[in-house]
């Protein structure tokens, strides 16, 4: 049997009349760029996430760029002076178990990256350890909600108000997840959200939202992403280009009407890998916490032998991949910050032993069944 880590043709396949019927629509209105069709996927989004605005960008990444640049972080937008002041270079906490574009997007606004460890338990940011990492510099937090998990927001939150901190989330692989009922990207100053395809709501190219409670951060992060424009050719700011494409709006509001269907089923197969793995004591299944409505983006194993465990499933055609071999901490860009191998011991663990496994919504009872029996046969 064959099982790929995801598969966006059979997701694709059940979807398709509905994306090409709306793609063609903005075809023949020609409003390609930032138009009618991203409008509507920003009412979705902001409804969805239960915020007061979202903002349609180009990618996650650059959602990342512009929730830093509107808050005044790392650069000195005039007029725009909300926080992220302070002397030398102001600080942003983050985790160094992620994807690069966290970190990458705050060494890019002009901001140094502060790493704090993770829980072992959920991989998310561990908020004593955030705690311990402010100093006078420190600006804000950039919690990530990592495979699906939103962090734990209320330590968080209580740090960043006790040190007047701007919380940023990275919600990039959360859409639709919840924490005490209340979804991802509502927490924040700002949340950011990627459509890259491979995500739980994934775009037909590059795409990604910001959300925001607060309407004038918002009308800031509009400006921002049409080159800090305040009408045309006219710039208040130095902005960018980071509007988002009508087509991707247009394939994405479809899709929304899909995604909780789709994100019941991915929970559907985490239940059923857990039960399935129980007794496989060389994996651990991933842990939800009783008050977090986990999305599974990624189902993610700990695993003894991770590199043999995979090397044995690749053979029997089971696809799986590691997120992530190495802590940001340790990259070469990142060289000049000064941190060493050790200095995160929970992120090394990690990087040494998760395997995530398929968990795509359009996967069967019988590729499940087959991919924990082969989990189970290399141990036995
Ligand atoms: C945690 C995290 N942050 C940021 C990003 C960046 O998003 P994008 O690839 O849309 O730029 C991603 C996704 O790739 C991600 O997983």
């Amino acid at each position: 049997m064959q099982v790929p880590l995801l598969d966006l043709k059979a997701q694709y396949a059940t979807i398709r009349d509905e994306v090409v019927s709306a793609v063609t629509e903005v075809l023949e209105s020609q409003l390609v760029c930032n138009g009618p069709a991203v409008r509507e996927l920003e009412r979705q989004m902001a409804e969805y996430c239960q915020c007061a605005a979202a903002l349609g960008v180009s990618s996650g990444t650059d959602a990342l760029l512009v929730s830093l640049m509107a808050l005044g972080i790392g650069q000195d937008l005039p007029a725009c002076r909300t926080g992220g002041k302070c002397p030398g270079s102001p600080e942003v906490i983050t985790t160094p178990f992620t994807f690069f574009g966290t970190a990458g997007s705050i060494w890019r606004a002009g901001a140094k990256p502060v790493f704090a460890d993770i829980d072992p338990e959920t991989f998310n940011l561990d908020p004593a350890a955030v705690e311990r990492a402010i100093t006078g510099r420190t600006v804000a937090i950039m919690p990530v909600h990592l495979y699906g998990q939103v962090a734990e927001m209320d330590a968080l939150l209580d740090i960043a108000r006790r040190h007047g901190l701007k919380v940023i989330e990275d919600a990039a692989q959360a859409i639709g997840a919840q924490y005490k009922g209340k979804p991802a990207g509502a927490f924040g100053d700002c949340g950011c959200f990627s459509f890259y395809p491979t995500k739980n709501l994934g775009a037909m190219g590059d795409a990604g939202m910001i959300t925001t409670q607060d309407k004038d951060l918002a009308a800031r992060m509009e400006k921002l992403r049409n080159h800090g424009q305040s009408r045309q050719y006219f710039h208040d700011w130095v902005g960018g280009n980071f509007r988002m494409d009508s087509i991707q709006g247009a394939a994405l509001s479809v899709k929304m009407r899909y995604i909780e269907r789709w994100t019941e089923r991915r929970r559907a197969n985490a239940e059923r890998y857990n039960e399935l793995l129980a007794d496989v004591s060389q994996v651990v299944t991933p842990v939800a916490r009783p008050h977090c409505r986990h999305i599974y983006h990624q189902y993610v194993l700990r695993a003894e032998r991770r590199d043999e465990l995979q090397a044995h499933l690749k053979d029997r055609g089971v696809a799986s991949a590691v997120y992530y071999p190495l802590g940001l901490h340790l990259q070469d860009c990142f060289k000049g910050l000064g941190y060493r191998k050790g200095d995160f011991p929970q992120t090394e663990k990690a990087c040494d032993e998760v395997l995530a496994m398929p968990i795509y919504p359009e996967l069967t009872d019988a590729q499940i069944d087959y991919v924990a029996g082969q989990i189970a046969a290399f141990y036995a």
